[in-house]
């Protein structure tokens, strides 16, 4: 019944985890589930009543444009240009997307042909993979080691792999790994892509989730990289919006040109009443943004303080509101049998996440707390 390109997909193992919560808490377990990457904090309410009267103007209930309001592109390009320190043409060089997802999966469309590989690290968002494989280019994943910072090794590709790569996807702050990146790393990115004609995609989508006054820097900043890449901005996890989809690409104006052209095809834009909730978020003081990630910051430390009191290696992550540690074999399944606490084994993000777990920040400190003491009572 399904095209090889379905029956091809490897096994969800997150829809695994969620049969046996579900299992649990029909049994009266009181699970606490860090499982998911998905803000528990609700939308800020400047963003929410921007919202509810744009959806009353019955201008904004017809088809979007493809690109995204000239409004919301400027509002993004101005977001660019005071946060990040890059300039960006609102006419050619950003386009609105349906969150950045759709963007990850795309990309391969219009950039990728059969048979041509696409780099991404691993353990990695898995949409990196299966996009390329969607489009029938070859996924070629580079595993992130704590020896190595969770930076890829550019060094150990092989010069085949090499001749064949187009693209490459990579992610700082880091989904799941939450490690960062400096400009010498993008840097040298830009070398290594210009010298092996390879497209580079930046996944920006934690950028804003930072602590103890760390900034995570644009990959566009870094010298030549408008000549051969684009990033991903995305409102999910920056203003609490993931149900929303809503997102940006800014980039290199004939690599944007496109993605547009694909999604021109097979999306018609993003509605626009969200676009002007999106222009809210990303024009007012980002007081609100400051504020969330204090809530997470408490919440980092109470889990990082839980870790280490059970003899776990782990250091506080300077962004994302993720907690990758190093675990014993079989703890996912204690932790959630034993525990009734719900985190995902990180080798659901790729081979080279095994050995590791990810607990994802979004629950109230009280219940991370919770978590904390059930987890010093477990034997391991
Ligand atoms: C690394 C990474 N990229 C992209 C996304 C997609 O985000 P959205 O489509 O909500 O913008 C996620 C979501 O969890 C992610 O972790």
């Amino acid at each position: 019944m399904y095209s090889d390109r379905i029956n091809a997909l490897p096994p969800y193992l997150f829809a695994a985890i969620d049969e046996a919560r579900d299992e649990l808490i029909a049994k009266g377990v009181d699970v606490i589930d860090l499982g998911v990457g998905d803000p528990d904090l609700p939308t800020h309410p400047h963003i929410v009543e921007a919202m509810q009267k744009a959806v009353c103007d019955p201008g904004t209930h017809q088809y979007p444009s493809y690109a995204g309001m000239p409004e919301f592109r400027k509002a993004a390009a101005e977001w660019c240009r005071k946060y990040k320190g890059i300039e960006i043409d609102p006419a050619t060089e950003v386009l609105s997307l349906i969150g950045s997802k759709e963007a990850v999966a795309h990309i391969p469309l219009a950039f990728v042909n059969p048979g041509d590989v696409v780099l991404y690290t691993e353990p990695g968002y898995p949409v990196y993979k299966i996009g390329t494989l969607f489009a029938g280019g070859e996924p070629y994943p580079l595993p992130l080691k704590a020896e190595n910072s969770f930076l890829p090794d550019l060094d150990s590709i092989p010069e085949d792999v090499l001749k064949k790569s187009r693209l490459f996807f990579f992610n700082y702050p880091n989904n799941p790994t939450a490690a960062t990146a400096d400009m010498a790393f993008f840097e040298k990115v830009v070398k290594f892509c210009k010298k092996h004609d390879i497209i580079a995609v930046h996944d920006n989508a934690y950028c804003q989730m930072a602590y103890d006054g760390y900034e995570a820097p644009s990959f566009l900043a870094a010298e030549g990289a408008m000549d051969i890449g684009m990033e991903l901005y995305s409102h999910s996890k920056t203003y609490n919006m993931t149900g929303w989809r809503l997102g940006f690409a800014v980039g290199n104006k004939d690599l944007i040109k496109g993605l547009g052209k694909v999604k021109s095809n097979v999306d018609s834009g993003v509605f626009d009443a969200i676009q002007i909730a999106g222009i809210a978020a990303l024009s007012s003081p980002q007081d609100c943004v400051n504020e969330t990630n204090k809530i997470y910051e408490e919440r980092r430390n109470a889990l990082i303080e839980g870790l280490t009191a059970m003899g776990l290696e782990v250091k506080p992550p300077k962004a994302t509101f993720y907690i990758w540690a190093p675990v014993p074999k079989g703890f996912t399944s204690i932790l959630l049998e034993e525990a009734g606490i719900v985190a995902t084994p990180g080798v659901g993000f790729g081979d080279a996440g095994e050995g590791y777990i990810r607990f994802a920040l979004t629950k109230p400190v009280e219940r991370i707390k919770e978590a904390v003491e059930r987890m010093k009572k477990l034997q391991l």
